[in-house]
């Protein structure tokens, strides 16, 4: 492969990330701290105990073991065995019942139509860098969903500027500081192969959310310290 080529599978990437990490001796990579705003989805969509959801690129799970210490009924999805495996550990220490299952967010072939009351999606969406795959995202939620559902992205990005995909140095390794704790005390620098990002902003967001024909309930910025600058969007199907 040269480097400028990326390969059609190139999402299952996050594997080999998570297995050096954890094969490194850290316990996590980020603590994903996004509490404050998923607590302004559970608000904003009204959601109630017992209620099914999906969490779409779930990774090590925070999200889902978040939601469901609110009493939602949670299936967490990812294509990484090693992000999996972390996830259903995190979730029995915190006594959490989570359904975490190995899918690729663009078939969900394990789930049927019209399953899920809601749905998150954090740090994924934005690690898909052509429009035909986001585009595919979006299908898959819709038809996951109940017609009614209601849907949840945080991305990175300010609104304003954008990042498009660092195709060029694909892979090419890099130093990360590696953190751990909610209050990101750094614990080690490791090399890993670096994955592209497409980090849209605004304007283009709202249209790939508009083209897939869902509508905007509630948008909204935030700064985190999982994704720093992250574009929030509360989405219902248009029809
Ligand atoms: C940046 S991590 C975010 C993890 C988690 N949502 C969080 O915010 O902590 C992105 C995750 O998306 C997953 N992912 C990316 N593309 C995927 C796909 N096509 N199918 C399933 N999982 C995918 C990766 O394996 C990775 O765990």
């Amino acid at each position: 492969m040269t480097k400028k080529e990326i390969p059609n599978d190139y999402y299952t990437m996050y594997e080999d990330r998570y297995q050096r990490i954890y094969k490194h001796g850290l316990k996590k990579w980020t603590r994903c701290v996004l509490d404050k705003e998923l607590d302004v989805f559970v608000e904003t969509a009204d959601l109630k105990k017992d209620m099914l959801g999906i969490d779409i690129g779930c990774g090590e799970g925070f999200n889902s073991i978040y939601l469901s210490g609110k009493g939602m009924s949670m299936t967490g999805v990812d294509y990484s065995t090693t992000g999996l495996e972390k996830a259903r550990e995190f979730s029995a220490k915190e006594n959490r019942t989570v359904d975490f299952v190995q899918d690729d967010a663009l078939i969900l072939s394990k789930f049927c139509n019209n399953t899920f009351d809601f749905g998150v999606s954090t740090g994924c969406l934005h690690m898909l860098v052509k429009q035909s795959d986001r585009d595919k995202l979006f299908q898959q939620i819709k038809r996951v969903l109940k017609p009614n559902g209601i849907f949840f992205f945080l991305n990175r990005g300010d609104g304003v500027n954008e990042e498009y995909p660092d195709i060029e140095n694909y892979l090419e390794t890099r130093e990360w500081r590696l953190v751990e704790g909610p209050k990101h005390i750094p614990v080690d620098i490791l090399k890993l192969p670096h994955l592209p990002t497409w980090v849209k902003n605004w304007e283009h967001h709202l249209k790939e959310i508009d083209d897939n024909g869902f509508k905007v309930i509630h948008r909204f910025e935030s700064i985190n310290e999982a994704y720093s600058n992250s574009m929030c969007v509360i989405i219902k199907n248009k029809f």
